[in-house]
């Protein structure tokens, strides 16, 4: 398939709807940009802990983005798809993934100052080139005018699994009830926050992956991008 030169892929979605491992498998297949805005809040979320700064505290949480960039770099060959760094260390998954991180992301991530850094650095990443983007409000906010917005839901069992597998394969411990709990609290918090909430776009794909394998939904979106054309 040949890729027009400004090609974006709106793929948003709840935690754990299997968003990230679709959007970076996409990628690969049509040899794009790929990139899970996500790993960018994880990355603040990150940066907060290390340094004792509150999640609630948007002020502190600004002067950390200044005084540690968080940069991002394609690298198709990285086992996340990209590389990315908070300062001058490069953060992997186990990181990322960690349940200490997990319990203040969505807090971080709701704060409006903190999202305008984080879109505006999103937005000039899609410019470098076509892109699959993954997150909460890329259809919306990010890239209001991507040519293929899909909204990827699962019922909360369905997630629940898809991240203790993920979870275990990153090394991180996990506790499936507090998972269940965990994630239906993060649903709450991405859909109530005043700014950005959590909702397709008026213009997204539904695409219900609860009984349906990575498979089936990567050959629905292909159908959808191919439509798209
Ligand atoms: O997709 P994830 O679980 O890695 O996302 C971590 C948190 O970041 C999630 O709780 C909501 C937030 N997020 C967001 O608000 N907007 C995005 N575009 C991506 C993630």
């Amino acid at each position: 398939m040949s890729i027009p030169a400004h090609l974006q892929i709106a793929i948003d979605g709840p935690a754990a709807s299997g968003k990230t491992t679709v959007a970076h498998r996409l990628a690969s297949q049509l040899r794009i940009l790929y990139l899970d805005t996500g790993a960018m809040y994880r990355a603040l979320a990150y940066l907060a802990l290390q340094t004792r700064n509150e999640a609630d505290n948007e002020g502190a949480l600004l002067r950390l983005l200044e005084q540690h960039e968080i940069r991002v770099s394609s690298d198709a060959t990285a086992p996340l798809g990209f590389r990315i760094f908070a300062g001058d260390r490069e953060l992997d998954e186990a990181v990322l993934q960690s349940n200490e991180v997990t319990a203040v992301v969505s807090t971080i991530a709701a704060h409006p100052k903190v999202r305008e850094a984080m879109v505006h650095a999103q937005r000039r990443i899609a410019q470098e080139g076509p892109v699959v983007m993954a997150g909460r409000d890329i259809g919306t906010v990010v890239l209001p005018l991507a040519q293929v917005k899909i909204f990827l839901t699962a019922s909360v069992g369905a997630r629940v699994e898809r991240r203790r597998v993920q979870l275990e394969a990153a090394g991180v411990d996990v506790n499936e009830h507090r998972l269940a709990e965990e994630i239906e609290e993060r649903d709450r918090l991405d859909r109530s926050r005043a700014v950005s909430p959590l909702v397709p776009a008026p213009d997204a794909h539904i695409v219900d992956s609860s009984s349906i394998g990575v498979e089936r939904v990567l050959e629905e979106i292909a159908a959808i991008v191919e439509r798209s054309r």
